[in-house]
């Protein structure tokens, strides 16, 4: 196998990118390797098993992973393989177990991972099979957040926080509640659908990729925002966003997002306008949030990924986009829909309703994207087409660095956010340590 120097397809100072990247199947292969088995992944949300016993099965990069929480409470995340040849041993996607018995042998593992039932013990094993060498095999480091819960094959990664970088503050604008509270949200659903694109475009477009707004025209006509009414189009409503001045921000550790900064007034701007009940809720919870943050309530989060694979809308639709990688040319997106726990179940509801408008495989703003980045994959497998870099010069060198909010912050469209976070992704791939991947060497 060749060894790949990833750094000579990323020309990021010359605005140029290989289109191999995209579509290669040995660099595919080194990015399950050097990057899904290393960086910090997003697993799931404590909402999704508040009980002991409660499971749901997740991914981490190809492989399937089992978020648990044991008898004691606490949250565990396994490798879904039985360790005797391998079946999964959980085949459900989410539900509540006192043991995961593999379908094959019925070898059975609790919910601390440990392997407690292999039948026939006494007559085929007794003396050669150590129980308790043979549990599930567990993540290296596990982190909760918020409710979010994140995890790591490699024991030499930094702690998560460091990981989030400045990035956090970002992050928080989607997991806090609308009033400011910390934390307190909850998932209210999980769309999966297969996206015959590579994931970096997906992750790429969440960096903060406003420039592809024109491909969403045919949405906006239509106007399927929660605030949509006759005389007001568009796939989101949200006046405050509208109001504020929008920036790019990029980080050293390869996290992107595109926010905003309310005016000093700070003003709810309408958002909900078809549902007085929903429009009073969130009108009520910005005033709260302006009166317990003050001026660090200006901050909007919209859009951002967290590299590698995890990116969010913080608004509308609020949530946690995952782009699991299936194949160089294969990506399984799931959302993850948030809402504040306590919020009243009307507010949910419509919530609930505006997210199945919007995403998802039927999605009408989500169909949009996946066709552009189904095209875009299809097209760099061209034996000519893949000869000629893509272009990544928009609004090079136009931003201020370490400026407020955290990075590197553009007040204008940018691609500063995808530069920054292919050349972190090549550092990865060339197999960089941990000081390299924080950006803390250049
Ligand atoms: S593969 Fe699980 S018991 Fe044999
Ligand atoms: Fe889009």
């Amino acid at each position: 196998m060749r060894k790949l120097e990833a750094k000579t397809l990323v020309n990021s100072t010359g605005g140029e990118i290989s289109r191999e990247i995209f579509v290669d199947r040995e660099i595919y292969r080194q990015e399950l390797e050097t990057v899904f088995a290393r960086a910090w992944l997003f697993v799931g949300h404590e909402s999704q098993i508040p009980n002991p016993g409660d499971f749901f099965v997740s991914r981490m990069g190809e492989e399937s992973v089992i978020l648990c929480r044991d008898k004691q409470g606490e949250v565990h995340v396994f490798l879904n393989s039985c360790r005797h040849r391998g079946m999964k041993v959980c085949r459900y996607e989410q539900g509540n177990t006192s043991l995961f018995t593999c379908p094959y042998h019925s070898w059975s593992y609790t919910t601390e991972g440990k392997l407690q039932g292999v039948p026939q013990y006494r007559n085929l094993y007794e003396g050669s099979l150590e129980r308790d060498q043979w549990s599930l095999i567990e993540v290296a480091r596990l982190k909760r957040y918020k409710g979010t819960v994140w995890a790591t094959w490699d024991k030499d990664a930094p702690e998560w926080d460091a990981y989030m970088g400045k990035a956090l503050i970002h992050l928080d604008q989607v997991l806090d509640c609308r009033d400011g509270r910390p934390g307190g949200s909850e998932v209210i659903g999980v769309h999966k659908w297969i996206v015959p694109s590579n994931w970096k475009f997906a992750s790429e477009n969440f960096l903060g990729d406003s420039y592809h707004n024109p491909s969403h025209r045919s949405v906006d006509l239509i106007g399927i925002g929660p605030g949509s009414k006759a005389g007001t189009t568009g796939r989101r409503n949200d006046g405050a966003l509208e109001q504020a001045e929008h920036i790019w921000v990029s980080f050293p550790e390869g996290h992107g997002v595109h926010s905003a900064i309310a005016p000093e007034s700070n003003e709810y701007g309408d958002s909900f306008l078809t549902d007085p009940e929903i429009e009073a809720y969130f009108r009520e919870a910005h005033e709260k949030r302006k009166a317990a943050l003050g001026d660090t309530a200006r901050l909007l989060g919209f859009t951002g990924t967290v590299f590698p694979n995890t990116s969010y809308h913080a608004r509308q639709p609020r949530g946690l986009c995952v782009w699991h990688p299936h194949s160089p040319t294969e990506t399984e997106a799931w959302r993850f829909f948030l809402v504040d726990a306590d919020a009243p179940e009307a507010v949910k509801d419509y919530l609930r309703h505006y997210y199945m408008r919007y995403s998802g495989p039927a999605g009408m703003t989500e169909q949009d994207d996946a066709e552009n980045w189904l095209y875009a994959t299809n097209a760099s497998t061209g034996t000519i087409a893949k000869r000629y870099p893509f272009n990544y010069a928009q609004s090079q060198g136009k931003f201020v660095k370490d400026g407020p909010y955290g990075g590197d912050v553009s007040y204008q469209m940018t691609e500063q956010n995808a530069r920054n976070y292919y050349e972190r992704w090549a550092s990865y791939m060339d197999g960089g340590d941990w000081g390299e991947l924080l950006g803390q060497k250049q």
